[in-house]
């Protein structure tokens, strides 16, 4: 043990909320280490692997001698341009690769940097409840101030959002979106919901930022809108993307941010000060996975179809209410009363874990307005969910403990979210 007489973290770090995942990760932790199988549906972290050739231009690239020194922290020009022809083909939205698009480290990174370049002490950015927490943390970390409003789709979201835009002073300078939406799934209809967004920027002279993580992630017939579809988005906003959850490369950590030429400028900046860009190799494969590799991504957006019948049925047998969602990796349902009762989500997923052997999100963890829902996510194969399904049933509706404690052959530690 060290005397930590002398430390003492910025007040960055001091006014960041507390992190509601920690008893749960614990306890995750804890029940691994005691060798117990754990179905872990607590994070969205793709358990697929990238299609074959992305992996082989991986390998290949990495085997010549010129890919390994630091790269451009913007991301090479030809991984830019693949973006923006991927925009072009996708959408029909027209983007200069060198002004227009950036890469990053994951869009999470990206979008935390871009929050330091845009906001500041006595700034503050509109948020909807529930958010992804990243949505929250970054405004923090930038050391600016976060305001929530009740998450929506519709006229009356937009209603709450030009209200506080109106009444606050200072006005908030930005407006996070995320559609589909992580945890909640929550979709727009069409473009139209964004170029409403627009008009109220322009009207009141705030920047958005729209988290486009699940774009690719649709199914049912359905197709997200882009952000930068809407007339003029590109005057007030960026969209973020990544290459983890379309094409199962999470862990590669690549993602880029399109639109708004100042907002890209200011993450390049910033971008250009802390780092030296993503390994070459990586940003080599992402380029055929882009141009290459579009069936795998819609396949892979099929297998969450499917694991999404399976979680939504196997909920809705043992008498939970539960609506199918027509796009990302998550089933957001709220918890049936009698098994709530009063000690909110938060202790309610730690009894999950400990009596079923099932990691899942509390609600509570995405802002007080997911208070009274989980989120699922379906990241385990259909035998795997069908499975979880039966240990919460039992836990839940029968008082009986989950199977006894099997032995991981494979431990697998996922990091927290
Ligand atoms: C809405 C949303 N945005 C961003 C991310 C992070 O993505 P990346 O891996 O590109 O950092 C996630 C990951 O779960 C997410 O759900």
């Amino acid at each position: 043990m060290t005397d930590n007489w002398n430390i003492d973290v910025s007040q960055r770090i001091r006014r960041l909320p507390p992190y509601l995942f920690g008893e749960l990760n614990r306890l995750k932790y804890q029940k691994r280490r005691a060798g117990v199988d754990i179905i872990d549906l607590g994070m969205g972290n793709p358990s697929d692997a990238p299609t074959t050739e992305i992996i082989d231009k991986l390998c290949e690239a990495a085997h010549d001698p010129r890919n390994h020194g630091y790269s451009a922290s913007a991301g090479v020009f030809n991984l830019r341009r693949e973006v923006s022809r991927l925009y072009k083909r996708l959408y029909g939205v027209s983007l200069a690769p060198e002004e227009e698009v950036i890469a990053c480290l994951g869009s999470k990174e990206g979008f935390s940097h871009m929050c330091l370049a845009l906001m500041g002490p006595g700034d503050t950015a509109v948020v909807g409840d529930p958010y992804f927490p990243i949505h929250v943390y970054g405004v923090a970390l930038a050391g600016a101030n976060v305001i929530n409003v009740p998450l929506g789709n519709d006229e009356a979201f937009l209603g709450r959002i030009a209200y506080v835009v109106e009444h606050l002073f200072p006005k908030p300078k930005l407006l996070i979106l995320n559609y589909p939406h992580n945890p909640t799934a929550m979709t727009v209809d069409g473009v139209g919901f964004f170029e409403e967004v627009v008009r109220l920027a322009k009207k009141h002279g705030f920047m958005v930022i729209h988290d486009f993580a699940y774009g690719r992630t649709c199914f049912d017939g359905y197709e997200a809108p882009s952000f930068l579809q809407a007339e003029g988005a590109k005057d007030v906003g960026v969209e973020f993307v990544t290459m983890s959850k379309p094409y199962n490369m999470a862990g590669w950590r690549i993602g880029f941010a399109a639109g708004n030429a100042e907002m890209i400028r200011s993450l390049a900046t910033i971008k250009g000060y802390y780092d030296y860009g993503i390994f070459t190799p990586i940003q080599i494969a992402s380029i055929i996975a882009m141009r290459h590799c579009e069936k795998g991504v819609s396949e892979q957006a099929q297998a969450y179809r499917s694991r999404r019948d399976v979680v939504v049925d196997g909920l809705r047998r043992i008498g939970w209410e539960v609506e199918p969602p027509r796009a990302s990796m998550f089933v957001w349902a709220r918890v049936r009363e009698e098994h709530l009762g009063s000690e909110g989500t938060i202790p309610f997923a730690n009894r999950l874990l400990d009596e079923a052997e099932v990691a899942i999100a509390p609600g509570r963890a995405f802002g007080e307005q997911g208070e009274g829902y989980v989120r699922i996510a379906l990241v385990e194969n259909e035998q795997r969910l069908r499975q979880a399904i039966r240990q919460i049933d039992r836990a839940l509706n029968k008082g009986i403990k989950a199977p006894s404690a099997t032995k991981l052959k494979r431990k697998r530690q996922r990091p927290a979210e």
